[in-house]
């Protein structure tokens, strides 16, 4: 019944911008595989999302922290024949405070979900999309990628992680007909613990912040085109500008003020 139909892959497509970024290639005509935690709501979301727009939705339902999840997600892609030419790594999370007052668990759970689950999704599924005639991954990393952030230490890492793996597999995959490409929103409302941390940091954070479904735009369109790098919103691109020509230490300081009362 799939028979040549290609599908867009979105990790943590239940909400926030995972799901917008569904919502954005629904609209664009792309069939999608959802991918998000258990009882996370995605069943309906793949309903509405096919109803809506005439798409085939499908989806999946893991832990991605768990060891073998990459590849069952891989596999259960294969069995149903589902031709993935977009991969979108975008499911993530992240916590505020000092790094001795994280629990190993919860520091495991970044790095599982951040770092290991994508770079092993993109491994299991390289070689399918080097065989089509296009193909593109996307990766929803963070500003916090291009500044060591204090109290937000293995967040920031594990996205500066994302930048430069994209970087280096679009080097490596020069020439061939997949395209990578790395995101970099600042904050997003899309829970309530990001919109409490966003009243209580300062203008600059106030100022950069997008919706959602702005980030998706950004990032579909730029995935669509082959963009390396994207960096979302005037306010956001003008601070990267501005932090890549100011010397880096005054970078740091700035960012600790800008989140001092969070
Ligand atoms: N929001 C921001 O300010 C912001 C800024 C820059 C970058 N980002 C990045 O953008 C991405 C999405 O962020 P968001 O704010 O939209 O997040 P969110 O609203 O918290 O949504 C995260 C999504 O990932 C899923 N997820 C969480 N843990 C998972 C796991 N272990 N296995 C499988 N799925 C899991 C969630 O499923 P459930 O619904 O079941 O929890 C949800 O679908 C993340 O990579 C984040 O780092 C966010």
């Amino acid at each position: 019944m799939n028979q040549n139909k290609k599908y867009c892959l979105i990790t943590g497509a239940s909400c926030g911008i995972g799901k917008a970024i569904a919502e954005e290639c629904a609209k664009q005509n792309m069939n999608l595989f959802l991918v998000a935690l258990p009882d996370s709501g995605l069943e309906e979301i793949a309903v509405e999302l096919a109803n809506k727009n005439q798409v085939d939705v499908r989806c999946f339902s893991i832990n991605l922290t768990q060891t073998d999840a990459p590849k069952q997600v891989y596999d259960f892609a294969k069995s149903n024949n589902l031709i993935i030419d977009k991969l979108v790594n975008n499911a993530g999370v992240g916590s505020y405070g000092k790094m001795e007052k994280q629990s190993p668990q919860e520091i495991d759970d970044i790095i599982m979900l951040n770092i290991r689950a994508t770079t092993l999704l993109t491994y299991y599924f390289l070689n399918d999309l080097k065989k089509l005639p296009k193909a593109h991954i996307l990766n929803i990393s963070s500003f916090a990628a291009f500044i060591p952030f204090p109290k937000k230490s293995i967040y920031a890492a594990t996205k500066s992680y994302l930048l430069f793996f994209s970087r280096a597999l679009n080097t490596e995959l020069k020439g061939t007909n997949v395209t990578v490409t790395s995101v970099h929103p600042n904050g997003v409302g899309t829970n309530s613990r990001i919109k409490e941390t966003l009243k209580q940091a300062s203008m600059i954070a106030k100022i950069t912040s997008l919706e959602a479904d702005k980030v998706a735009q950004y990032s579909v369109e730029g995935m669509i085109k082959g963009k390396k790098l994207i960096v979302p919103g005037r306010a956001t691109k003008f601070f990267y500008i501005l932090g890549s020509i100011i010397p880096y230490g005054l970078v740091v300081k700035i960012v600790g003020w800008a989140f001092r009362k969070v």
